[in-house]
Parts: C-alpha cells; sequence; structure tokens
C-alpha cells in the first residue's frame, strides 16, 4: 500500500508493482468472468488500483508530478494493453470452430474475352486466310477523293451529304465505308491482289435496333489478270456455306458506284430456314454483304490498267451477322458493353 504522503521514490515504485502485478494478474485470468474481476480491481472507475495511483498524484510536492505522471501514465499504458491481450487470447480460444470458415467458396478470377463482333470478325479473317487473302488496313479519318472520289461517286451523290457523312473539314472525312482501302492497296501493291479490309466506319445514322453511328464493316477485294463474276459467286457461296454451314443462298442485282455489275448476297434465314419469320420480315432471307466486279474507274484511278486486270469486291456489316448468329433482337446490344450479356456469348 501507498502510505498517505508518499515519497517521488515511493510512488514510482509502487506504480511499477501495480502495473507488473495487475498484468501478472489479467495473464493468469482463464475465462471472462476472472478476467473482468481482475479489471475491476487494477481499472475499476470506483475502487480500482490505478484510480487510486491517479488520486495520489495530487499529494505529492509539486515537483515530484512530472516524474510521478509518466510513472503513472506508463502503468495505465501496461495495464490496458495487458488486458486487451488476454481478452484476444479468450475469444480466441473460446469461440466455437475454427475463426477460417473453410466452406467459403473461392472467389473467381475474372477472365476477359472477345467481343461477338471481334469473334465474327476473326471467323470471316480466317476463312478468308485459307483461300489466300491478307489483311489490308486503311485510315478512320478519310479524304474526299479515297472515300468518294476514286470509288466513281459522281459529284452530287447523296452519300455525300452533309447529313449522312460526318465531315471533319479541309477535306477529310470519317469515313463512311472500308472501300477507300481498296483504292489505297491497289495504289501500293500490283496485282495479283487478295486482300481482307476489317475497320470501322462512320454515318449520320440514328442509334437505333438496327443501326449504328459508328460500326465495323469488312471490305473484300481480289484483282488479277482473268478474273470474272464466277470468281466473286464461287468465293463468296463458299464463304456463306463455311460461315453458316450447308445453307442455300442467292445474288440479286444491285447498285454501287464503284461495282459493275453489283450484287447483293442473301443467306437463307437462320431462324427460320427460309420459311419466313419476324427476322427475315417474311422473307425468308437474309441479306449479308454487297458486292460486285470493280468498276474500271475504279481501277484507273488507282493507276491499274484496267484492259488488262479485273477484280470483284465486297463489303459486309460483322455486326449485322452477329446478330444472326447470336439470334439478337437489337444491335446496340453490341454496343452497350453490359457484361450480362456479354458473359452469354464472349469467348
Ligand atoms: N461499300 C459498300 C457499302 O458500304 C459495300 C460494298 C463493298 C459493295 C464492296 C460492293 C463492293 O455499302
Amino acid at each position: 500500500m501507498l502510505p498517505e504522503n508518499p515519497t517521488l521514490e515511493q510512488y514510482l515504485a509502487h506504480a511499477a508493482e501495480l502495473a507488473e502485478r495487475g498484468a501478472a494478474a489479467f495473464a493468469q485470468a482463464n475465462d471472462p468472468d476472472a478476467l473482468e474481476a481482475a479489471r475491476i480491481q487494477f481499472l475499476g472507475d470506483k475502487r480500482g488500483e490505478l484510480l487510486a495511483l491517479q488520486k495520489a498524484l495530487g499529494a505529492l510536492p509539486a515537483d515530484s508530478r512530472r516524474d510521478a505522471g509518466r510513472a503513472f501514465n506508463e502503468a495505465k499504458t501496461r495495464l490496458n494493453a495487458a488486458l486487451d491481450d488476454r481478452r484476444t487470447t479468450l475469444a480466441r480460444s473460446t469461440s466455437t470452430g475454427p475463426a477460417l470458415d473453410l466452406t467459403l467458396p473461392a472467389r473467381e478470377r475474372w477472365r476477359g474475352g472477345r467481343h461477338p463482333v471481334t469473334l465474327v470478325i476473326d471467323e470471316i479473317v480466317g476463312i478468308f486466310r485459307e483461300l489466300g487473302f491478307t489483311i489490308a488496313l486503311g485510315p478512320e479519318s478519310e479524304s474526299e477523293w479515297y472515300n468518294f472520289g476514286a470509288l466513281n461517286f459522281p459529284a452530287d451523290h447523296p452519300a455525300m451529304d452533309l447529313h449522312d457523312t460526318l465531315y471533319l473539314g479541309e477535306g477529310a472525312l470519317l469515313r463512311t465505308h472500308t472501300s477507300p482501302v481498296q483504292v489505297r492497296t491497289l495504289q501500293r501493291h500490283a496485282p495479283p491482289i487478295r486482300i481482307l479490309a476489317p475497320g470501322t466506319v462512320f454515318r449520320r445514322d440514328p442509334f437505333d435496333a438496327s443501326h449504328a453511328p459508328a460500326f465495323a464493316q469488312i471490305e473484300g477485294l481480289a484483282v488479277d489478270e482473268g478474273i470474272s463474276f464466277v470468281d466473286l459467286k464461287a468465293t463468296l457461296t463458299h464463304f456463306a456455306q463455311r460461315f453458316f454451314g450447308a445453307t442455300r443462298t442467292r445474288f440479286r442485282p444491285s447498285y454501287f458506284p464503284f461495282t459493275e455489275p453489283s450484287a447483293e448476297m442473301d443467306v437463307a434465314c437462320r431462324l427460320c430456314g427460309g420459311k419466313g419469320c419476324a427476322a427475315c420480315k417474311g422473307t425468308g432471307w437474309m441479306e449479308i454483304l454487297g458486292s460486285g466486279m470493280v468498276h474500271p474507274a475504279v481501277l484507273e484511278a488507282a493507276g491499274i490498267d484496267s484492259e488488262r486486270y479485273t477484280g470483284w469486291a465486297f463489303g459486309m456489316g460483322p455486326a449485322r451477322i452477329a446478330m444472326q448468329r447470336y439470334d439478337l433482337p437489337d444491335i446496340r446490344l453490341l454496343y452497350d458493353s453490359d457484361i450480362r450479356f456479354l458473359e452469354q456469348v464472349a469467348e
């Protein structure tokens, strides 16, 4: 016990002894009740021994209080730490079962996948690669000449209107199709040429169930001596059979300024097998691409002798093809990046 008017030495000795005794008492408490009893004895806020030590500070001469105060604080810190320590230990040993829940399933790692439009492009490119086609790329910001002029568009063609095409100023525009890559390739390489040109194109289209203002296209071009419409038909029919499985195809006459003659190719609707359904608007057919024999004016614009060489070309939209392949009611699903949708089709 501390005498009524302790000296500094007595105070320091008592503080050290109290801290030692209290810490030992906490460490020896074998259950929460014993620990609580020890806590009241040493740290209780009515008759606790630490409280008595605090009160005794006031009885010390003023010049001893700094050292005594420090000893008091040390005792207090030590007791509280010992109490916390023991509480943790007892809680751990008295809780039922292991602290780790070993039945919790492991967290699955998130793996990225290829977008459905990318899957379609890769597959198309793969089929044509076997036929000797390589990849060519061109710029998305294009000149009027490559996008229209060299492709035999007359100067007043409606595709060149402000409300169809996104102009960047100074003769530049966002390409409205991948066909300018035909001209760029023909300028740079001598025939024989067999290329596919995948890329993004831009039009001032509304964003609705079947249109997007920016979308992927794949251009195909074959130029050589003696190329005829037979090559076009045979190659595209082979492609449709490889890509869609055994299926009927048909070619419908069409018009593009840069091909002559021109044809659109349909495949039998994959959903109804040709009987006619909502997806094919009752026709039994799905349009998959535009094509034709390269117009001599295009060959000449690119510096190719159109008397010696002929060629055929096509352009198709992989998003439209992805819609058929994955039975999608709305093209916007392909642009929303909604993980709940993509997880179902991405590979
Ligand atoms: N460029 C045409 C379009 O965007 C498609 C096409 C390409 C047609 C090549 C014929 C030949 O609609």
